[in-house]
């Protein structure tokens, strides 16, 4: 059997990691400063995580939701403290697709209402719902596209608001800053209004923080910049590393009830094992301050630089807009200078690195970049 080939790959094939180097089969070293994806939250083979995914399969590595398993209510109230939302409640399922999934299913079931309301250029992921609010056509098959969804362009409240008073949306969906758009933000002052609006409505606010939450942007979340609360936040990616997790924090106006959402995987013993080790080096390694300080130098250094056109995001969720001309940027960066950046389009260098990075690998890059700039 062969692959079903769907992604095009750069021919190398990393086969170790430490922190934030990666070499591949022949022994090569790069610098990873896109994380898989933004996965990679606390660096390569973390020796405390490696200890505690270890221990935990040598004890027990999956039991099904039918039983008591300790390792979730402890994850639970660590992510509770860690993000300041410890009066909700975690849904814990696979990925970030299925993360948004539970989160819509949940606010039409609490609120009776079917529609959702996505922005423009929106990620949420692949499953049917999340594809669904997800606004890239290439990506939906006839199967999957929804009368149920409605679009807005990010930081228009006017908009919103005309399709709320509608009336009949069960929630609104946004990413804390838009990822795979190419990390555009919504402003402070667009969330605190879109906040307002949703209560006006009675719809409730999705925060999709599966790419810019756990830390990344310099706050647990990113929407915490701008002093809201969400009904629903998801969240996946840096949550264990790289082992597949995926939750949805649910606030406790919305009651549970025996089996109006369920899983097999999710919250299985090693996925839990992980997640708590990677709090753990968050906290213990202040992670957060790091990505706010290493995001500040990267953000000063970027100033004025020839090539590029805009410097977008926050903290470590960078985008840099490319000025025409540097269309190979990335490519060279990775074959001549060995560093492994994001992309989104042809013309934003995404970088998501761990938040782990040092200031002389962040300082190793911006050197390597004005090299081949210059
Ligand atoms: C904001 C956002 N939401 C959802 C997803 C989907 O996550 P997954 O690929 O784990 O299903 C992604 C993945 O890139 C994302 O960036």
């Amino acid at each position: 059997m062969e692959l079903f080939k769907v992604y095009q790959t750069w021919d190398i094939e990393p086969v170790r990691g430490l922190g934030t180097s990666l070499w591949d089969k022949d022994g090569t070293e790069y610098t990873d400063l896109y994380g898989g994806h933004a996965v990679i939250s606390i660096g390569h083979c973390h020796p405390h995580y490696v200890e505690a995914v270890g221990s935990q399969l040598k004890k027990l590595g999956f039991y099904s939701n039918a039983v008591v398993n300790g390792l979730q209510s402890e994850l639970a109230a660590r992510l509770g403290k860690a993000c300041g939302y410890e009066d909700y409640s975690l849904f814990l399922c696979n990925s970030g697709a299925e993360a948004n999934e539970n989160a819509m299913k949940l606010a039409s079931f609490a609120t009776g209402k079917a529609k959702v309301l996505a922005f423009r250029k929106a990620f949420h992921g692949r499953t049917s719902g999340a594809v669904s609010a997800t606004d890239n056509p290439r990506i939906s098959s006839p199967f999957n596209v929804s009368d149920k969804v409605g679009f807005v362009p990010l930081n228009d409240i006017e908009a919103v608001g005309r399709e709320l008073s509608g009336g009949g949306y069960a929630a609104v969906i946004i990413e804390g800053i838009q990822g795979v758009a190419g990390i555009f933000e919504p402003s402070d002052d667009f969330l605190r209004d879109l906040r307002d609006v949703c209560d006006r409505y009675g719809t409730l606010l999705i925060l999709d923080e599966i790419q810019s939450g756990y830390g990344r942007t310099g706050r647990f979340f990113a929407h915490q910049h701008a002093g809201i609360r969400a009904d629903i936040v998801t969240v996946a990616k840096g949550m264990a590393n790289g082992i597949p997790i995926g939750g949805v924090l649910i606030s406790p106006a919305i009651k549970a009830e025996y089996g109006m959402l369920g899983t097999t995987f999710g919250g299985n013993h090693i996925a839990c094992a992980a997640a708590i080790a990677v709090l753990d080096v968050i906290e213990d390694e202040h992670l957060i301050e790091n990505a706010a300080r290493v995001g500040e130098h990267f953000k000063k250094a970027f100033e004025g630089d020839p090539a590029i056109k805009e410097y977008r995001g926050r903290g470590l969720m960078i985008g840099l807009g490319l000025k025409e001309g540097y269309g190979r940027l990335r490519e060279r960066l990775l074959f001549e200078k060995h560093f492994f950046t994001g992309a989104a389009g042809a013309d934003v260098i995404r970088l998501l690195p761990s938040l782990t990075i040092s200031m002389d690998t962040a300082d190793a890059f911006i050197k390597s970049w004005r090299e081949l700039t210059k």
